[in-house]
């Protein structure tokens, strides 16, 4: 019907919310149904998942991940990514096709690659594990073994599930073309920054011996990066090259963007004022630090309407001495402390 049309569309902004929070694995099993029990799913990631519902588990986790990280990144700003916590958002999304949604594509295309792997890693998953095939001496010296985390086939499937809506709606939409973009961002701030763990053997710790297995980055890691490219976002708008549309950056004084980079085709709204109906909830009753003259600021946060300033009483330990050997002890101190919220 009509609400899975609207799904559709914004299937970042809203699936990512709804698989957050709803189905588990165990759900979909139970439900006679199945996959086709998840609504806001398009046919193609229906499929995705019948084919390969074990690793449904790893998409919520995904989608959680993302939800988190995004509201981690974000919870001093006007647009503190609330737009994820439900499907209550009816209407059209304000966010789309702004910087924040590009955010939130990334992330949520991470996500998912980033828990599926780990999913296969722990061998949790029938379809993939670690990767072992890395063997021998590397050119450092060192020897591969253990487990590496195998990112093709987390990459693979969110690519699969992640891209779809984009695809089903056709490359030619520039909305699409801006989603898939910075959907595969968020895959390679991933990509780019595995890292090298290693251990230590030989006697008494001497490393003689070291070896070495590939992991991926704390998921934390990759919310700093992409919020970065958040920051740095580039504006662009469709041309047509030939006989295909491409995203240009809108001035000749921006400089390209690459692959790695987040882009956007319009100007956010500020997001001051509260708008249910298109996902906005307005910094209303936000708190607000009222020396910052950075975004977190009570000029900022508050649109310039002002704020109110009440008292608290913070609990914190204090007085801690260290006593031999080892244990730290303290006291428990209250004080009061001003907070400044939003009118
Ligand atoms: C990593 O996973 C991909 C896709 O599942 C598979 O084709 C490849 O062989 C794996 N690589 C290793 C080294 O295990
Ligand atoms: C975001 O801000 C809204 C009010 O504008 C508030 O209701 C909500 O709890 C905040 N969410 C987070 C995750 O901080
Ligand atoms: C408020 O902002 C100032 C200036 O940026 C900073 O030094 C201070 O730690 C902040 N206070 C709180 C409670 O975050």
């Amino acid at each position: 019907g009509a609400a899975r049309f609207f799904l559709r569309g914004n299937f970042c902004l809203l699936l990512t919310g709804y698989l957050a929070k709803q189905p588990s694995l165990r759900a979909i099993l139970r439900d006679p149904r199945g996959c086709e029990g998840l609504r806001g799913l398009v046919e193609e990631q229906v499929r995705v998942c019948r084919r390969q519902v074990e690793a449904m588990d790893a998409v919520k986790r995904g989608a959680e991940l993302a939800v988190e990280e995004c509201q981690h990144q974000f919870h001093s700003r006007r647009w503190n990514c609330s737009t994820l916590q439900g499907l209550q958002v009816f209407g059209k999304v304000t966010i789309q096709g702004t910087r924040e949604s590009a955010f939130i594509h990334a992330i949520s295309a991470a996500g998912v690659a980033f828990a599926v792997t780990r999913a296969c890693s722990r061998g949790e998953l029938e379809k993939c594990g670690c990767d072992r095939k890395i063997r021998g001496v590397s050119p450092e010296g060192f020897q591969w073994s253990g487990c590496s985390d195998n990112l093709s086939y987390g990459i693979a499937f969110s690519q699969a599930f992640v891209d779809n809506p984009e695809r089903s709606r056709g490359i030619s939409s520039s909305r699409a073309l801006m989603n898939l973009h910075n959907n595969e961002a968020g895959r390679k701030a991933l990509l780019a920054h595995m890292k090298l763990e290693c251990k230590c053997h030989g006697v008494s710790g001497s490393c003689e011996v070291r070896t070495c297995w590939k992991v991926m980055p704390p998921f934390r890691k990759v919310g700093n990066i992409l919020k970065e490219k958040f920051e740095g976002a580039t504006e662009v708008h469709p041309k047509r090259v030939g006989s295909r549309k491409l995203l240009v950056p809108k001035s000749s004084r921006f400089k390209p963007y690459t692959a790695h980079d987040l882009v956007y085709l319009l100007a956010s709204p500020d997001f001051c004022d509260r708008d249910p109906r298109h996902g906005v909830f307005g910094t209303y009753g936000r708190r607000c630090n009222r020396t910052s003259p950075a975004m977190d600021g009570c000029e900022l946060l508050c649109c310039g309407r002002g704020f109110h300033t009440a008292q608290a009483e913070v609990v914190e330990r204090c007085s801690c001495k260290f006593r031999w050997c080892c244990s730290v002890k303290c006291k428990q101190c209250r004080h009061l402390v001003e907070v400044h919220s939003c009118r």
